[in-house]
């Protein structure tokens, strides 16, 4: 099939090099002109494990074009995808001022039937406001073609994108329409392995179904935080308690790491979209803001763990930061509670030594603070350190951490994961270089 997919980030670069893969031809259209230089010189615009590679077979086979020109890439497209930023409004609201305005531009330019798909995370009711824009323009401008809009929700992770996309645990498909269901069926077909994964549904179904998964992840994070701490108080171990949890069939064994609560670009942006949306209906979302505050207060009291161990003067204190973006194998730092950790300690004076295998080049462009060193070395951050916070579980940290566990004095988690109750300090525990071996196998990790 030919498609077209407006906004090349996360989930459009994605999205267009998984269908270039299954054989169709696709064209990626973004506004951004610096980004698509970058892809045309053959740099991806941020980290995703896989996707260079799909991205290098799609173009070499060319099945995968870029232009910064919506007509000329939506020529003859029978299927339009829009994967263009939501982001939050100042009162909460997820922002759709750009996909209506490139509704709006589609409205007036197309030329032929096809079927728009929106894959953007927007609150309910946005497809049918977008399906209104295309029938009162067309209807003005005289033009009688047929041009459907369908929602087709992302529910890929930043990190494991690309296996997400390829192996989807499932496809939804919002539309009334039956032909535009069967062009998606069919699209979808090859990514259905078993036939199973295709759930088919109304337009506004559809889009909830998106905000209901986000809330649903985000409220186990605070379920799983909130009750790390009272834990605490309780002289309670939590790894040994969410062993227990995750044996429960009914709770299921993922997300039940106590840690420095979620981030990212979507969980904090679509859980305040879903709650403005329910307010504006007069629906309390009690549940649902109690999540966030739960989340607001995570980052808190580990800033109070860490003042605790090394004393209230931070003045004279450095910390070390391992991990920086949301979550690992991504470099996106929208929204990353280590972040918001690294102002809090900066403001308080401490110096901070930060690490992350991906994420330093952001973090360079939004922190400029003489008291921030970003290090390209996991253990150069720890030099001179007065405690150690790993805040992500990358899997290169893990293995330099496995390799020194008592030395760092850090209690391993039976699945291998380290919570921000893990402070350590270097001086009093001397953490020694990497070994040999170790370092080598860090090192290798690191450049993959
Ligand atoms: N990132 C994720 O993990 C993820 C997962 C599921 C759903 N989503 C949702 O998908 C949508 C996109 O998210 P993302 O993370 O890919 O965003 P992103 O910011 O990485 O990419 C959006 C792209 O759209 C481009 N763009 C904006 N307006 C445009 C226009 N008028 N014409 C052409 N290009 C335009 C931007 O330049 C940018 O490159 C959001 O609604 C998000 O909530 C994201």
């Amino acid at each position: 099939m030919k498609l077209a997919i407006v906004g090349t980030g996360y989930v459009g670069l994605v999205t267009a090099a998984c269908l270039a893969k299954a054989g169709n031809e696709v064209t990626c259209i973004d506004n951004n002109v610096s980004k698509l230089a970058r892809i045309a010189a053959g740099q991806l615009p941020f980290h995703e494990p896989q996707l260079p590679c799909l991205v290098n077979e799609g173009r070499a086979a060319g099945r995968l074009r870029f232009t910064g020109s919506l007509r000329d890439g939506v020529q003859d497209a029978s299927i339009i995808f829009l994967s263009i930023g939501t982001p939050s409004a100042a009162d909460g609201c997820a922002d759709t001022s750009s996909l209506l305005a490139c509704v709006a531009s589609l409205a007036e330019m197309l030329d032929h039937d096809c079927l728009v798909v929106v894959k953007s995370t927007a609150p309910v009711g946005t497809c049918d406001a977008l399906q209104q824009i295309f029938r009162s323009t067309l209807r003005a401008r005289g033009a009688g073609l047929n041009i459907e809009v369908a929602c087709n929700p992302e529910f890929l992770a930043e990190g494991s994108a690309v296996h997400d996309f390829l192996e989807p645990a499932r496809i939804v498909i919002g539309t009334a329409s039956a032909q535009a269901s069967a062009m998606l069926r069919q699209l979808y077909a090859p990514f259905d392995a078993d036939g199973k994964r295709m759930l088919a549904m109304e337009l506004r179904s559809a889009e909830f179904a998106k905000y209901a998964c986000n809330a649903m992840l985000a409220a186990r994070v605070s379920m799983v935080n909130e009750l790390a701490a009272i834990a605490a108080q309780m002289g309670a171990d939590m790894d040994a308690v969410s062993s227990v949890l995750r044996t429960d069939p009914r709770i299921g064994g993922r997300y039940l790491q106590p840690g420095v609560g979620y981030g990212g670009s979507c969980l904090p942006k679509d859980l305040r979209a879903l709650i403005r949306m329910a307010q504006d209906r007069q629906e309390p979302a009690t549940l649902l803001r109690s999540v966030e505050l739960v989340n607001q207060r995570q980052v808190r009291l580990l800033f109070d763990a860490i003042r605790q161990y090394v004393g209230d003067d931070l003045g004279h204190c450095r910390i070390a930061v391992w991990g920086l973006a949301f979550k690992p194998d991504t470099d996106d730092i929208r929204e990353a509670p280590s972040l918001i950790l690294i102002r809090m300690l900066l403001d308080a004076g401490a110096q901070v030594s930060a690490y992350d295998p991906v994420a330093n080049k952001p973090v360079r462009r939004v922190i400029h603070d003489a008291a921030l060193n970003l290090t390209d070395d996991a253990y150069a951050a720890c030099d001179g350190s007065d405690a150690l916070h790993v805040a992500r579980e990358h899997a290169c940290l893990l293995a330099a951490m496995k390799a020194h566990a008592q030395a760092m004095q850090m209690v391993e988690h039976p699945d291998g994961k380290v919570s921000h109750r893990r402070l350590s300090n270097p001086h009093e525990n001397k953490i020694p270089q990497l070994g040999e071996q170790a370092g080598k196998e860090a090192q290798e990790r690191i450049a993959q």
